[in-house]
Formats: structure tokens, C-alpha cells, sequence
């Protein structure tokens, strides 16, 4: 396990133990879900209207930074649909004959889920192309001169694919989904709502107050609001407060060293690295992790899409650049910025 899962801000993938947890406070129906309206309400017209059909829905394709609720989505369409779902990931999917497999046991009207769609090898992605445009797939059964194409004939299915790099995957495969969806940060008062459902499934008692503050701290992230709420229930109970306010929000996640706009370490790093040693930028992202220590995949996918969005750096033709807010952010007078 990377330094980065460990991180208590990191909307990267959930481990092992978290799974339990995850699964009880997932929404289960579109009713459950906080947040994206516009997504649900596109969503559930399309539903509605292919269970009046009775076909299946349309192939979706959701996109979005980590922890924004994409697995979760998936799985509320599948309830709405009142199908079942496979799920699954690119890199999972080795051989033409896995996916085979996975097809093969769908029943009609099912979904496949396929998390980081941008990472399945080439040879299967090809053979989704006729999965999911005509619902069959020929392979080439057995070697050399007994070698023969099979037609596999499949039962219309909805394939959700979900990554996080919509810029990774090819056009062919693009095209053929008829609903894509991109998923944005969420709001303060969306992620206040989100802490108060989780508090109310852990049975704590959280005030508006807090429950605002960890909204506020969350990096417009589900996953990252929950698993905060997890950290200063600790605190609380520790403190033998029965109701989460924001004194011990705020103890907890200063303790925690998220600050109140939700960054953490690495992004402090990051910011002071830029102004102190590139004048602010601009500066490459290889560069920029090589000089804190970081994939470059990882701030790209983790740090620099929420930097960007709440405007502490841009991104120039010639690399990132700090902003006024970004040095004001960090202590700097506004003017020292170019
Ligand atoms: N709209 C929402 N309302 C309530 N809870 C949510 C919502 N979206 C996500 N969550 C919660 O946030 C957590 C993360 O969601 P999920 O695993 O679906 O994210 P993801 O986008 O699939 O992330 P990744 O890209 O890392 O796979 C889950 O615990 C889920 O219950
Ligand atoms: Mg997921």
C-alpha cells in the first residue's frame, strides 16, 4: 500500500477495511444520493424510460476525480433498474476470455461495471466495441490449423464504465457509450448533507456547525468527508462529547493537519515548493513530484484537479503557475504574485 492510501485526506481507493463501512453507508437508490441533480435527474428519466421499453439502458460512462461516488452510482442504477450488477476493473480484465466469461453470465437487461475503464488492455477493449454496439462478440477459438472464429451472441446489457481520465480513453470506445456523465466536486451544503446522513448511520450526534466545517474541509469529496467524520468520531468519543461540534471538529482536523480549506501537507508542499524554488511557475507536473517526492499520476489525479478548482493554481501552455490566492493561502502578501 502507497503512503498516499494512508492519508486521511485521500480520496483515493478504499482498502480492505474500510469495505464494511463502505458498504453501510453507500445510498442505495437515486432518493439516497446527495448531490449531482442535474446527473440524477438525466439519469432517472433515462431509466424510467427504457423500464417503460423494457430494454436495457443505454451504456453509461461516468468520469470524475476519486471518491466523487462513481462505484456508488453505478450500483444505485443497477437498484433502479432493479438489475443485477457485475462489477469489475480495467486492469482486472487480462484476456478476451475474461471478459467473455463476464458476459456470458449476464442475464438480460443486467449491468457490467467496469471501474478504470481507461486501463483495459487493447485486445478486450476491442472486442467490447461489437459487445456493446450489437450485443455479440466473435473470438478465435483453439491454434494454428484448428483455429476457427466462434459467434457469441450476448443478452442486451448496460455496460457503466467509470475512470478517472476521461482524456485516456480512445474515441471508438467513447462513442459507443449513449449517456456520458461527468461528476463535479460537490457543493458545501451537498457535503454537510452527506456528513450528516453517515453521522446519523454511526449514530453520532453532529451539530450544523460541525457537520459544515467537515463539509467545508472535505476537498468537495464524499469519500474524503466520510472518512473524516470517522476520525473525529474517535476524537469525540475520546473526549466523552456526546454531540460532534465544531470545537472538536476543528481540534480533530488541525490534529489531523487538514487546514480549513482541506489541504493537507502534501498540498502545502506542493504550493511553497512552486514559490519558493520556480518563482511561482510555471513549472511541469513531472518536475513538481520529482521535487516533493510524489507520482506524478498521483498529483495529477489527487492534488492539482482540487487545487485547480478552488484556484489556488492554473494551468498555463508551460506548466502550472500559482495564483494570488494561492500565495495569500500560504501567507504570502497578494502582491508578491505575478
Ligand atoms: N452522492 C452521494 N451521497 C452520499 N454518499 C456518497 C455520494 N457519493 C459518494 N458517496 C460516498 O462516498 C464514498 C465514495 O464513493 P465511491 O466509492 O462511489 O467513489 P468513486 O467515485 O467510485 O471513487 P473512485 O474513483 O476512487 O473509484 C462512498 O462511501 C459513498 O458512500
Ligand atoms: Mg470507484
Amino acid at each position: 500500500m502507497s503512503e498516499t492510501d494512508e492519508r486521511i485526506i485521500s480520496p483515493d481507493n478504499i482498502n480492505d477495511g474500510e469495505e464494511k463501512l463502505e458498504q453501510s453507508i453507500r445510498p442505495q437508490r437515486l432518493t439516497q444520493y446527495i448531490g449531482q441533480t442535474d446527473i440524477k435527474n438525466e439519469l432517472g428519466v433515462y431509466i424510467t424510460a427504457a423500464k417503460q421499453r423494457e430494454e436495457s439502458l443505454d451504456h453509461v460512462l461516468l468520469y470524475g476525480p476519486p471518491g466523487l461516488g462513481k462505484t456508488t452510482l453505478a450500483m444505485v442504477i443497477a437498484n433502479e433498474l432493479g438489475v443485477n450488477i457485475r462489477t469489475t476493473s480495467g486492469p482486472a480484465i487480462d484476456k478476451p476470455g475474461d471478459l467473455l466469461s463476464l458476459l456470458n453470465e449476464l442475464q438480460p437487461g443486467d449491468v457490467l461495471f467496469i471501474d478504470e475503464i481507461h486501463r483495459l488492455p487493447k485486445i478486450v477493449e476491442e472486442m467490447l466495441y461489437s459487445a456493446m454496439e450489437d450485443f455479440f462478440v466473435d473470438i478465435i477459438i483453439g491454434q494454428g490449423e484448428g483455429a476457427h472464429p466462434v459467434h457469441f451472441p450476448l443478452p442486451p446489457f448496460t455496460l457503466i464504465g467509470a475512470t478517472t481520465q476521461a482524456g485516456m480513453l480512445s474515441a471508438p470506445l467513447r462513442d459507443r457509450f449513449g449517456i456520458i456523465e461527468h461528476m463535479n466536486y460537490y457543493n458545501i451544503a451537498d457535503l454537510e448533507k452527506i456528513v450528516q446522513r453517515t453521522a446519523k448511520i454511526f449514530t453520532i450526534e453532529i451539530d450544523d456547525d460541525g457537520a459544515k466545517e467537515v463539509g467545508l474541509r472535505s476537498r468537495g469529496t464524499p469519500r474524503v468527508a466520510n472518512r473524516l467524520l470517522k476520525r473525529i468520531r474517535d476524537f469525540a468519543q475520546v473526549a466523552n462529547k456526546d454531540t460532534v461540534d465544531l470545537e472538536i471538529v476543528r481540534y480533530a482536523l488541525n490534529l489531523l493537519k487538514v487546514d480549513n480549506l482541506g489541504l493537507d501537507d502534501t498540498d502545502i508542499k506542493l504550493l511553497s515548493t512552486m514559490i519558493d524554488y520556480y518563482n511561482g511557475g510555471p513549472v511541469g507536473l513531472n518536475t513538481l513530484a520529482a521535487n516533493i517526492g510524489e507520482e506524478t499520476e498521483t498529483i495529477a489525479e489527487m492534488y492539482e484537479p482540487y487545487l485547480l478548482q478552488i484556484g489556488m493554481i492554473k494551468r498555463t501552455a508551460r506548466g502550472r503557475m500559482v495564483t494570488a490566492k494561492g500565495y495569500e493561502h500560504l501567507g504570502y502578501s497578494g502582491d508578491l504574485a505575478k
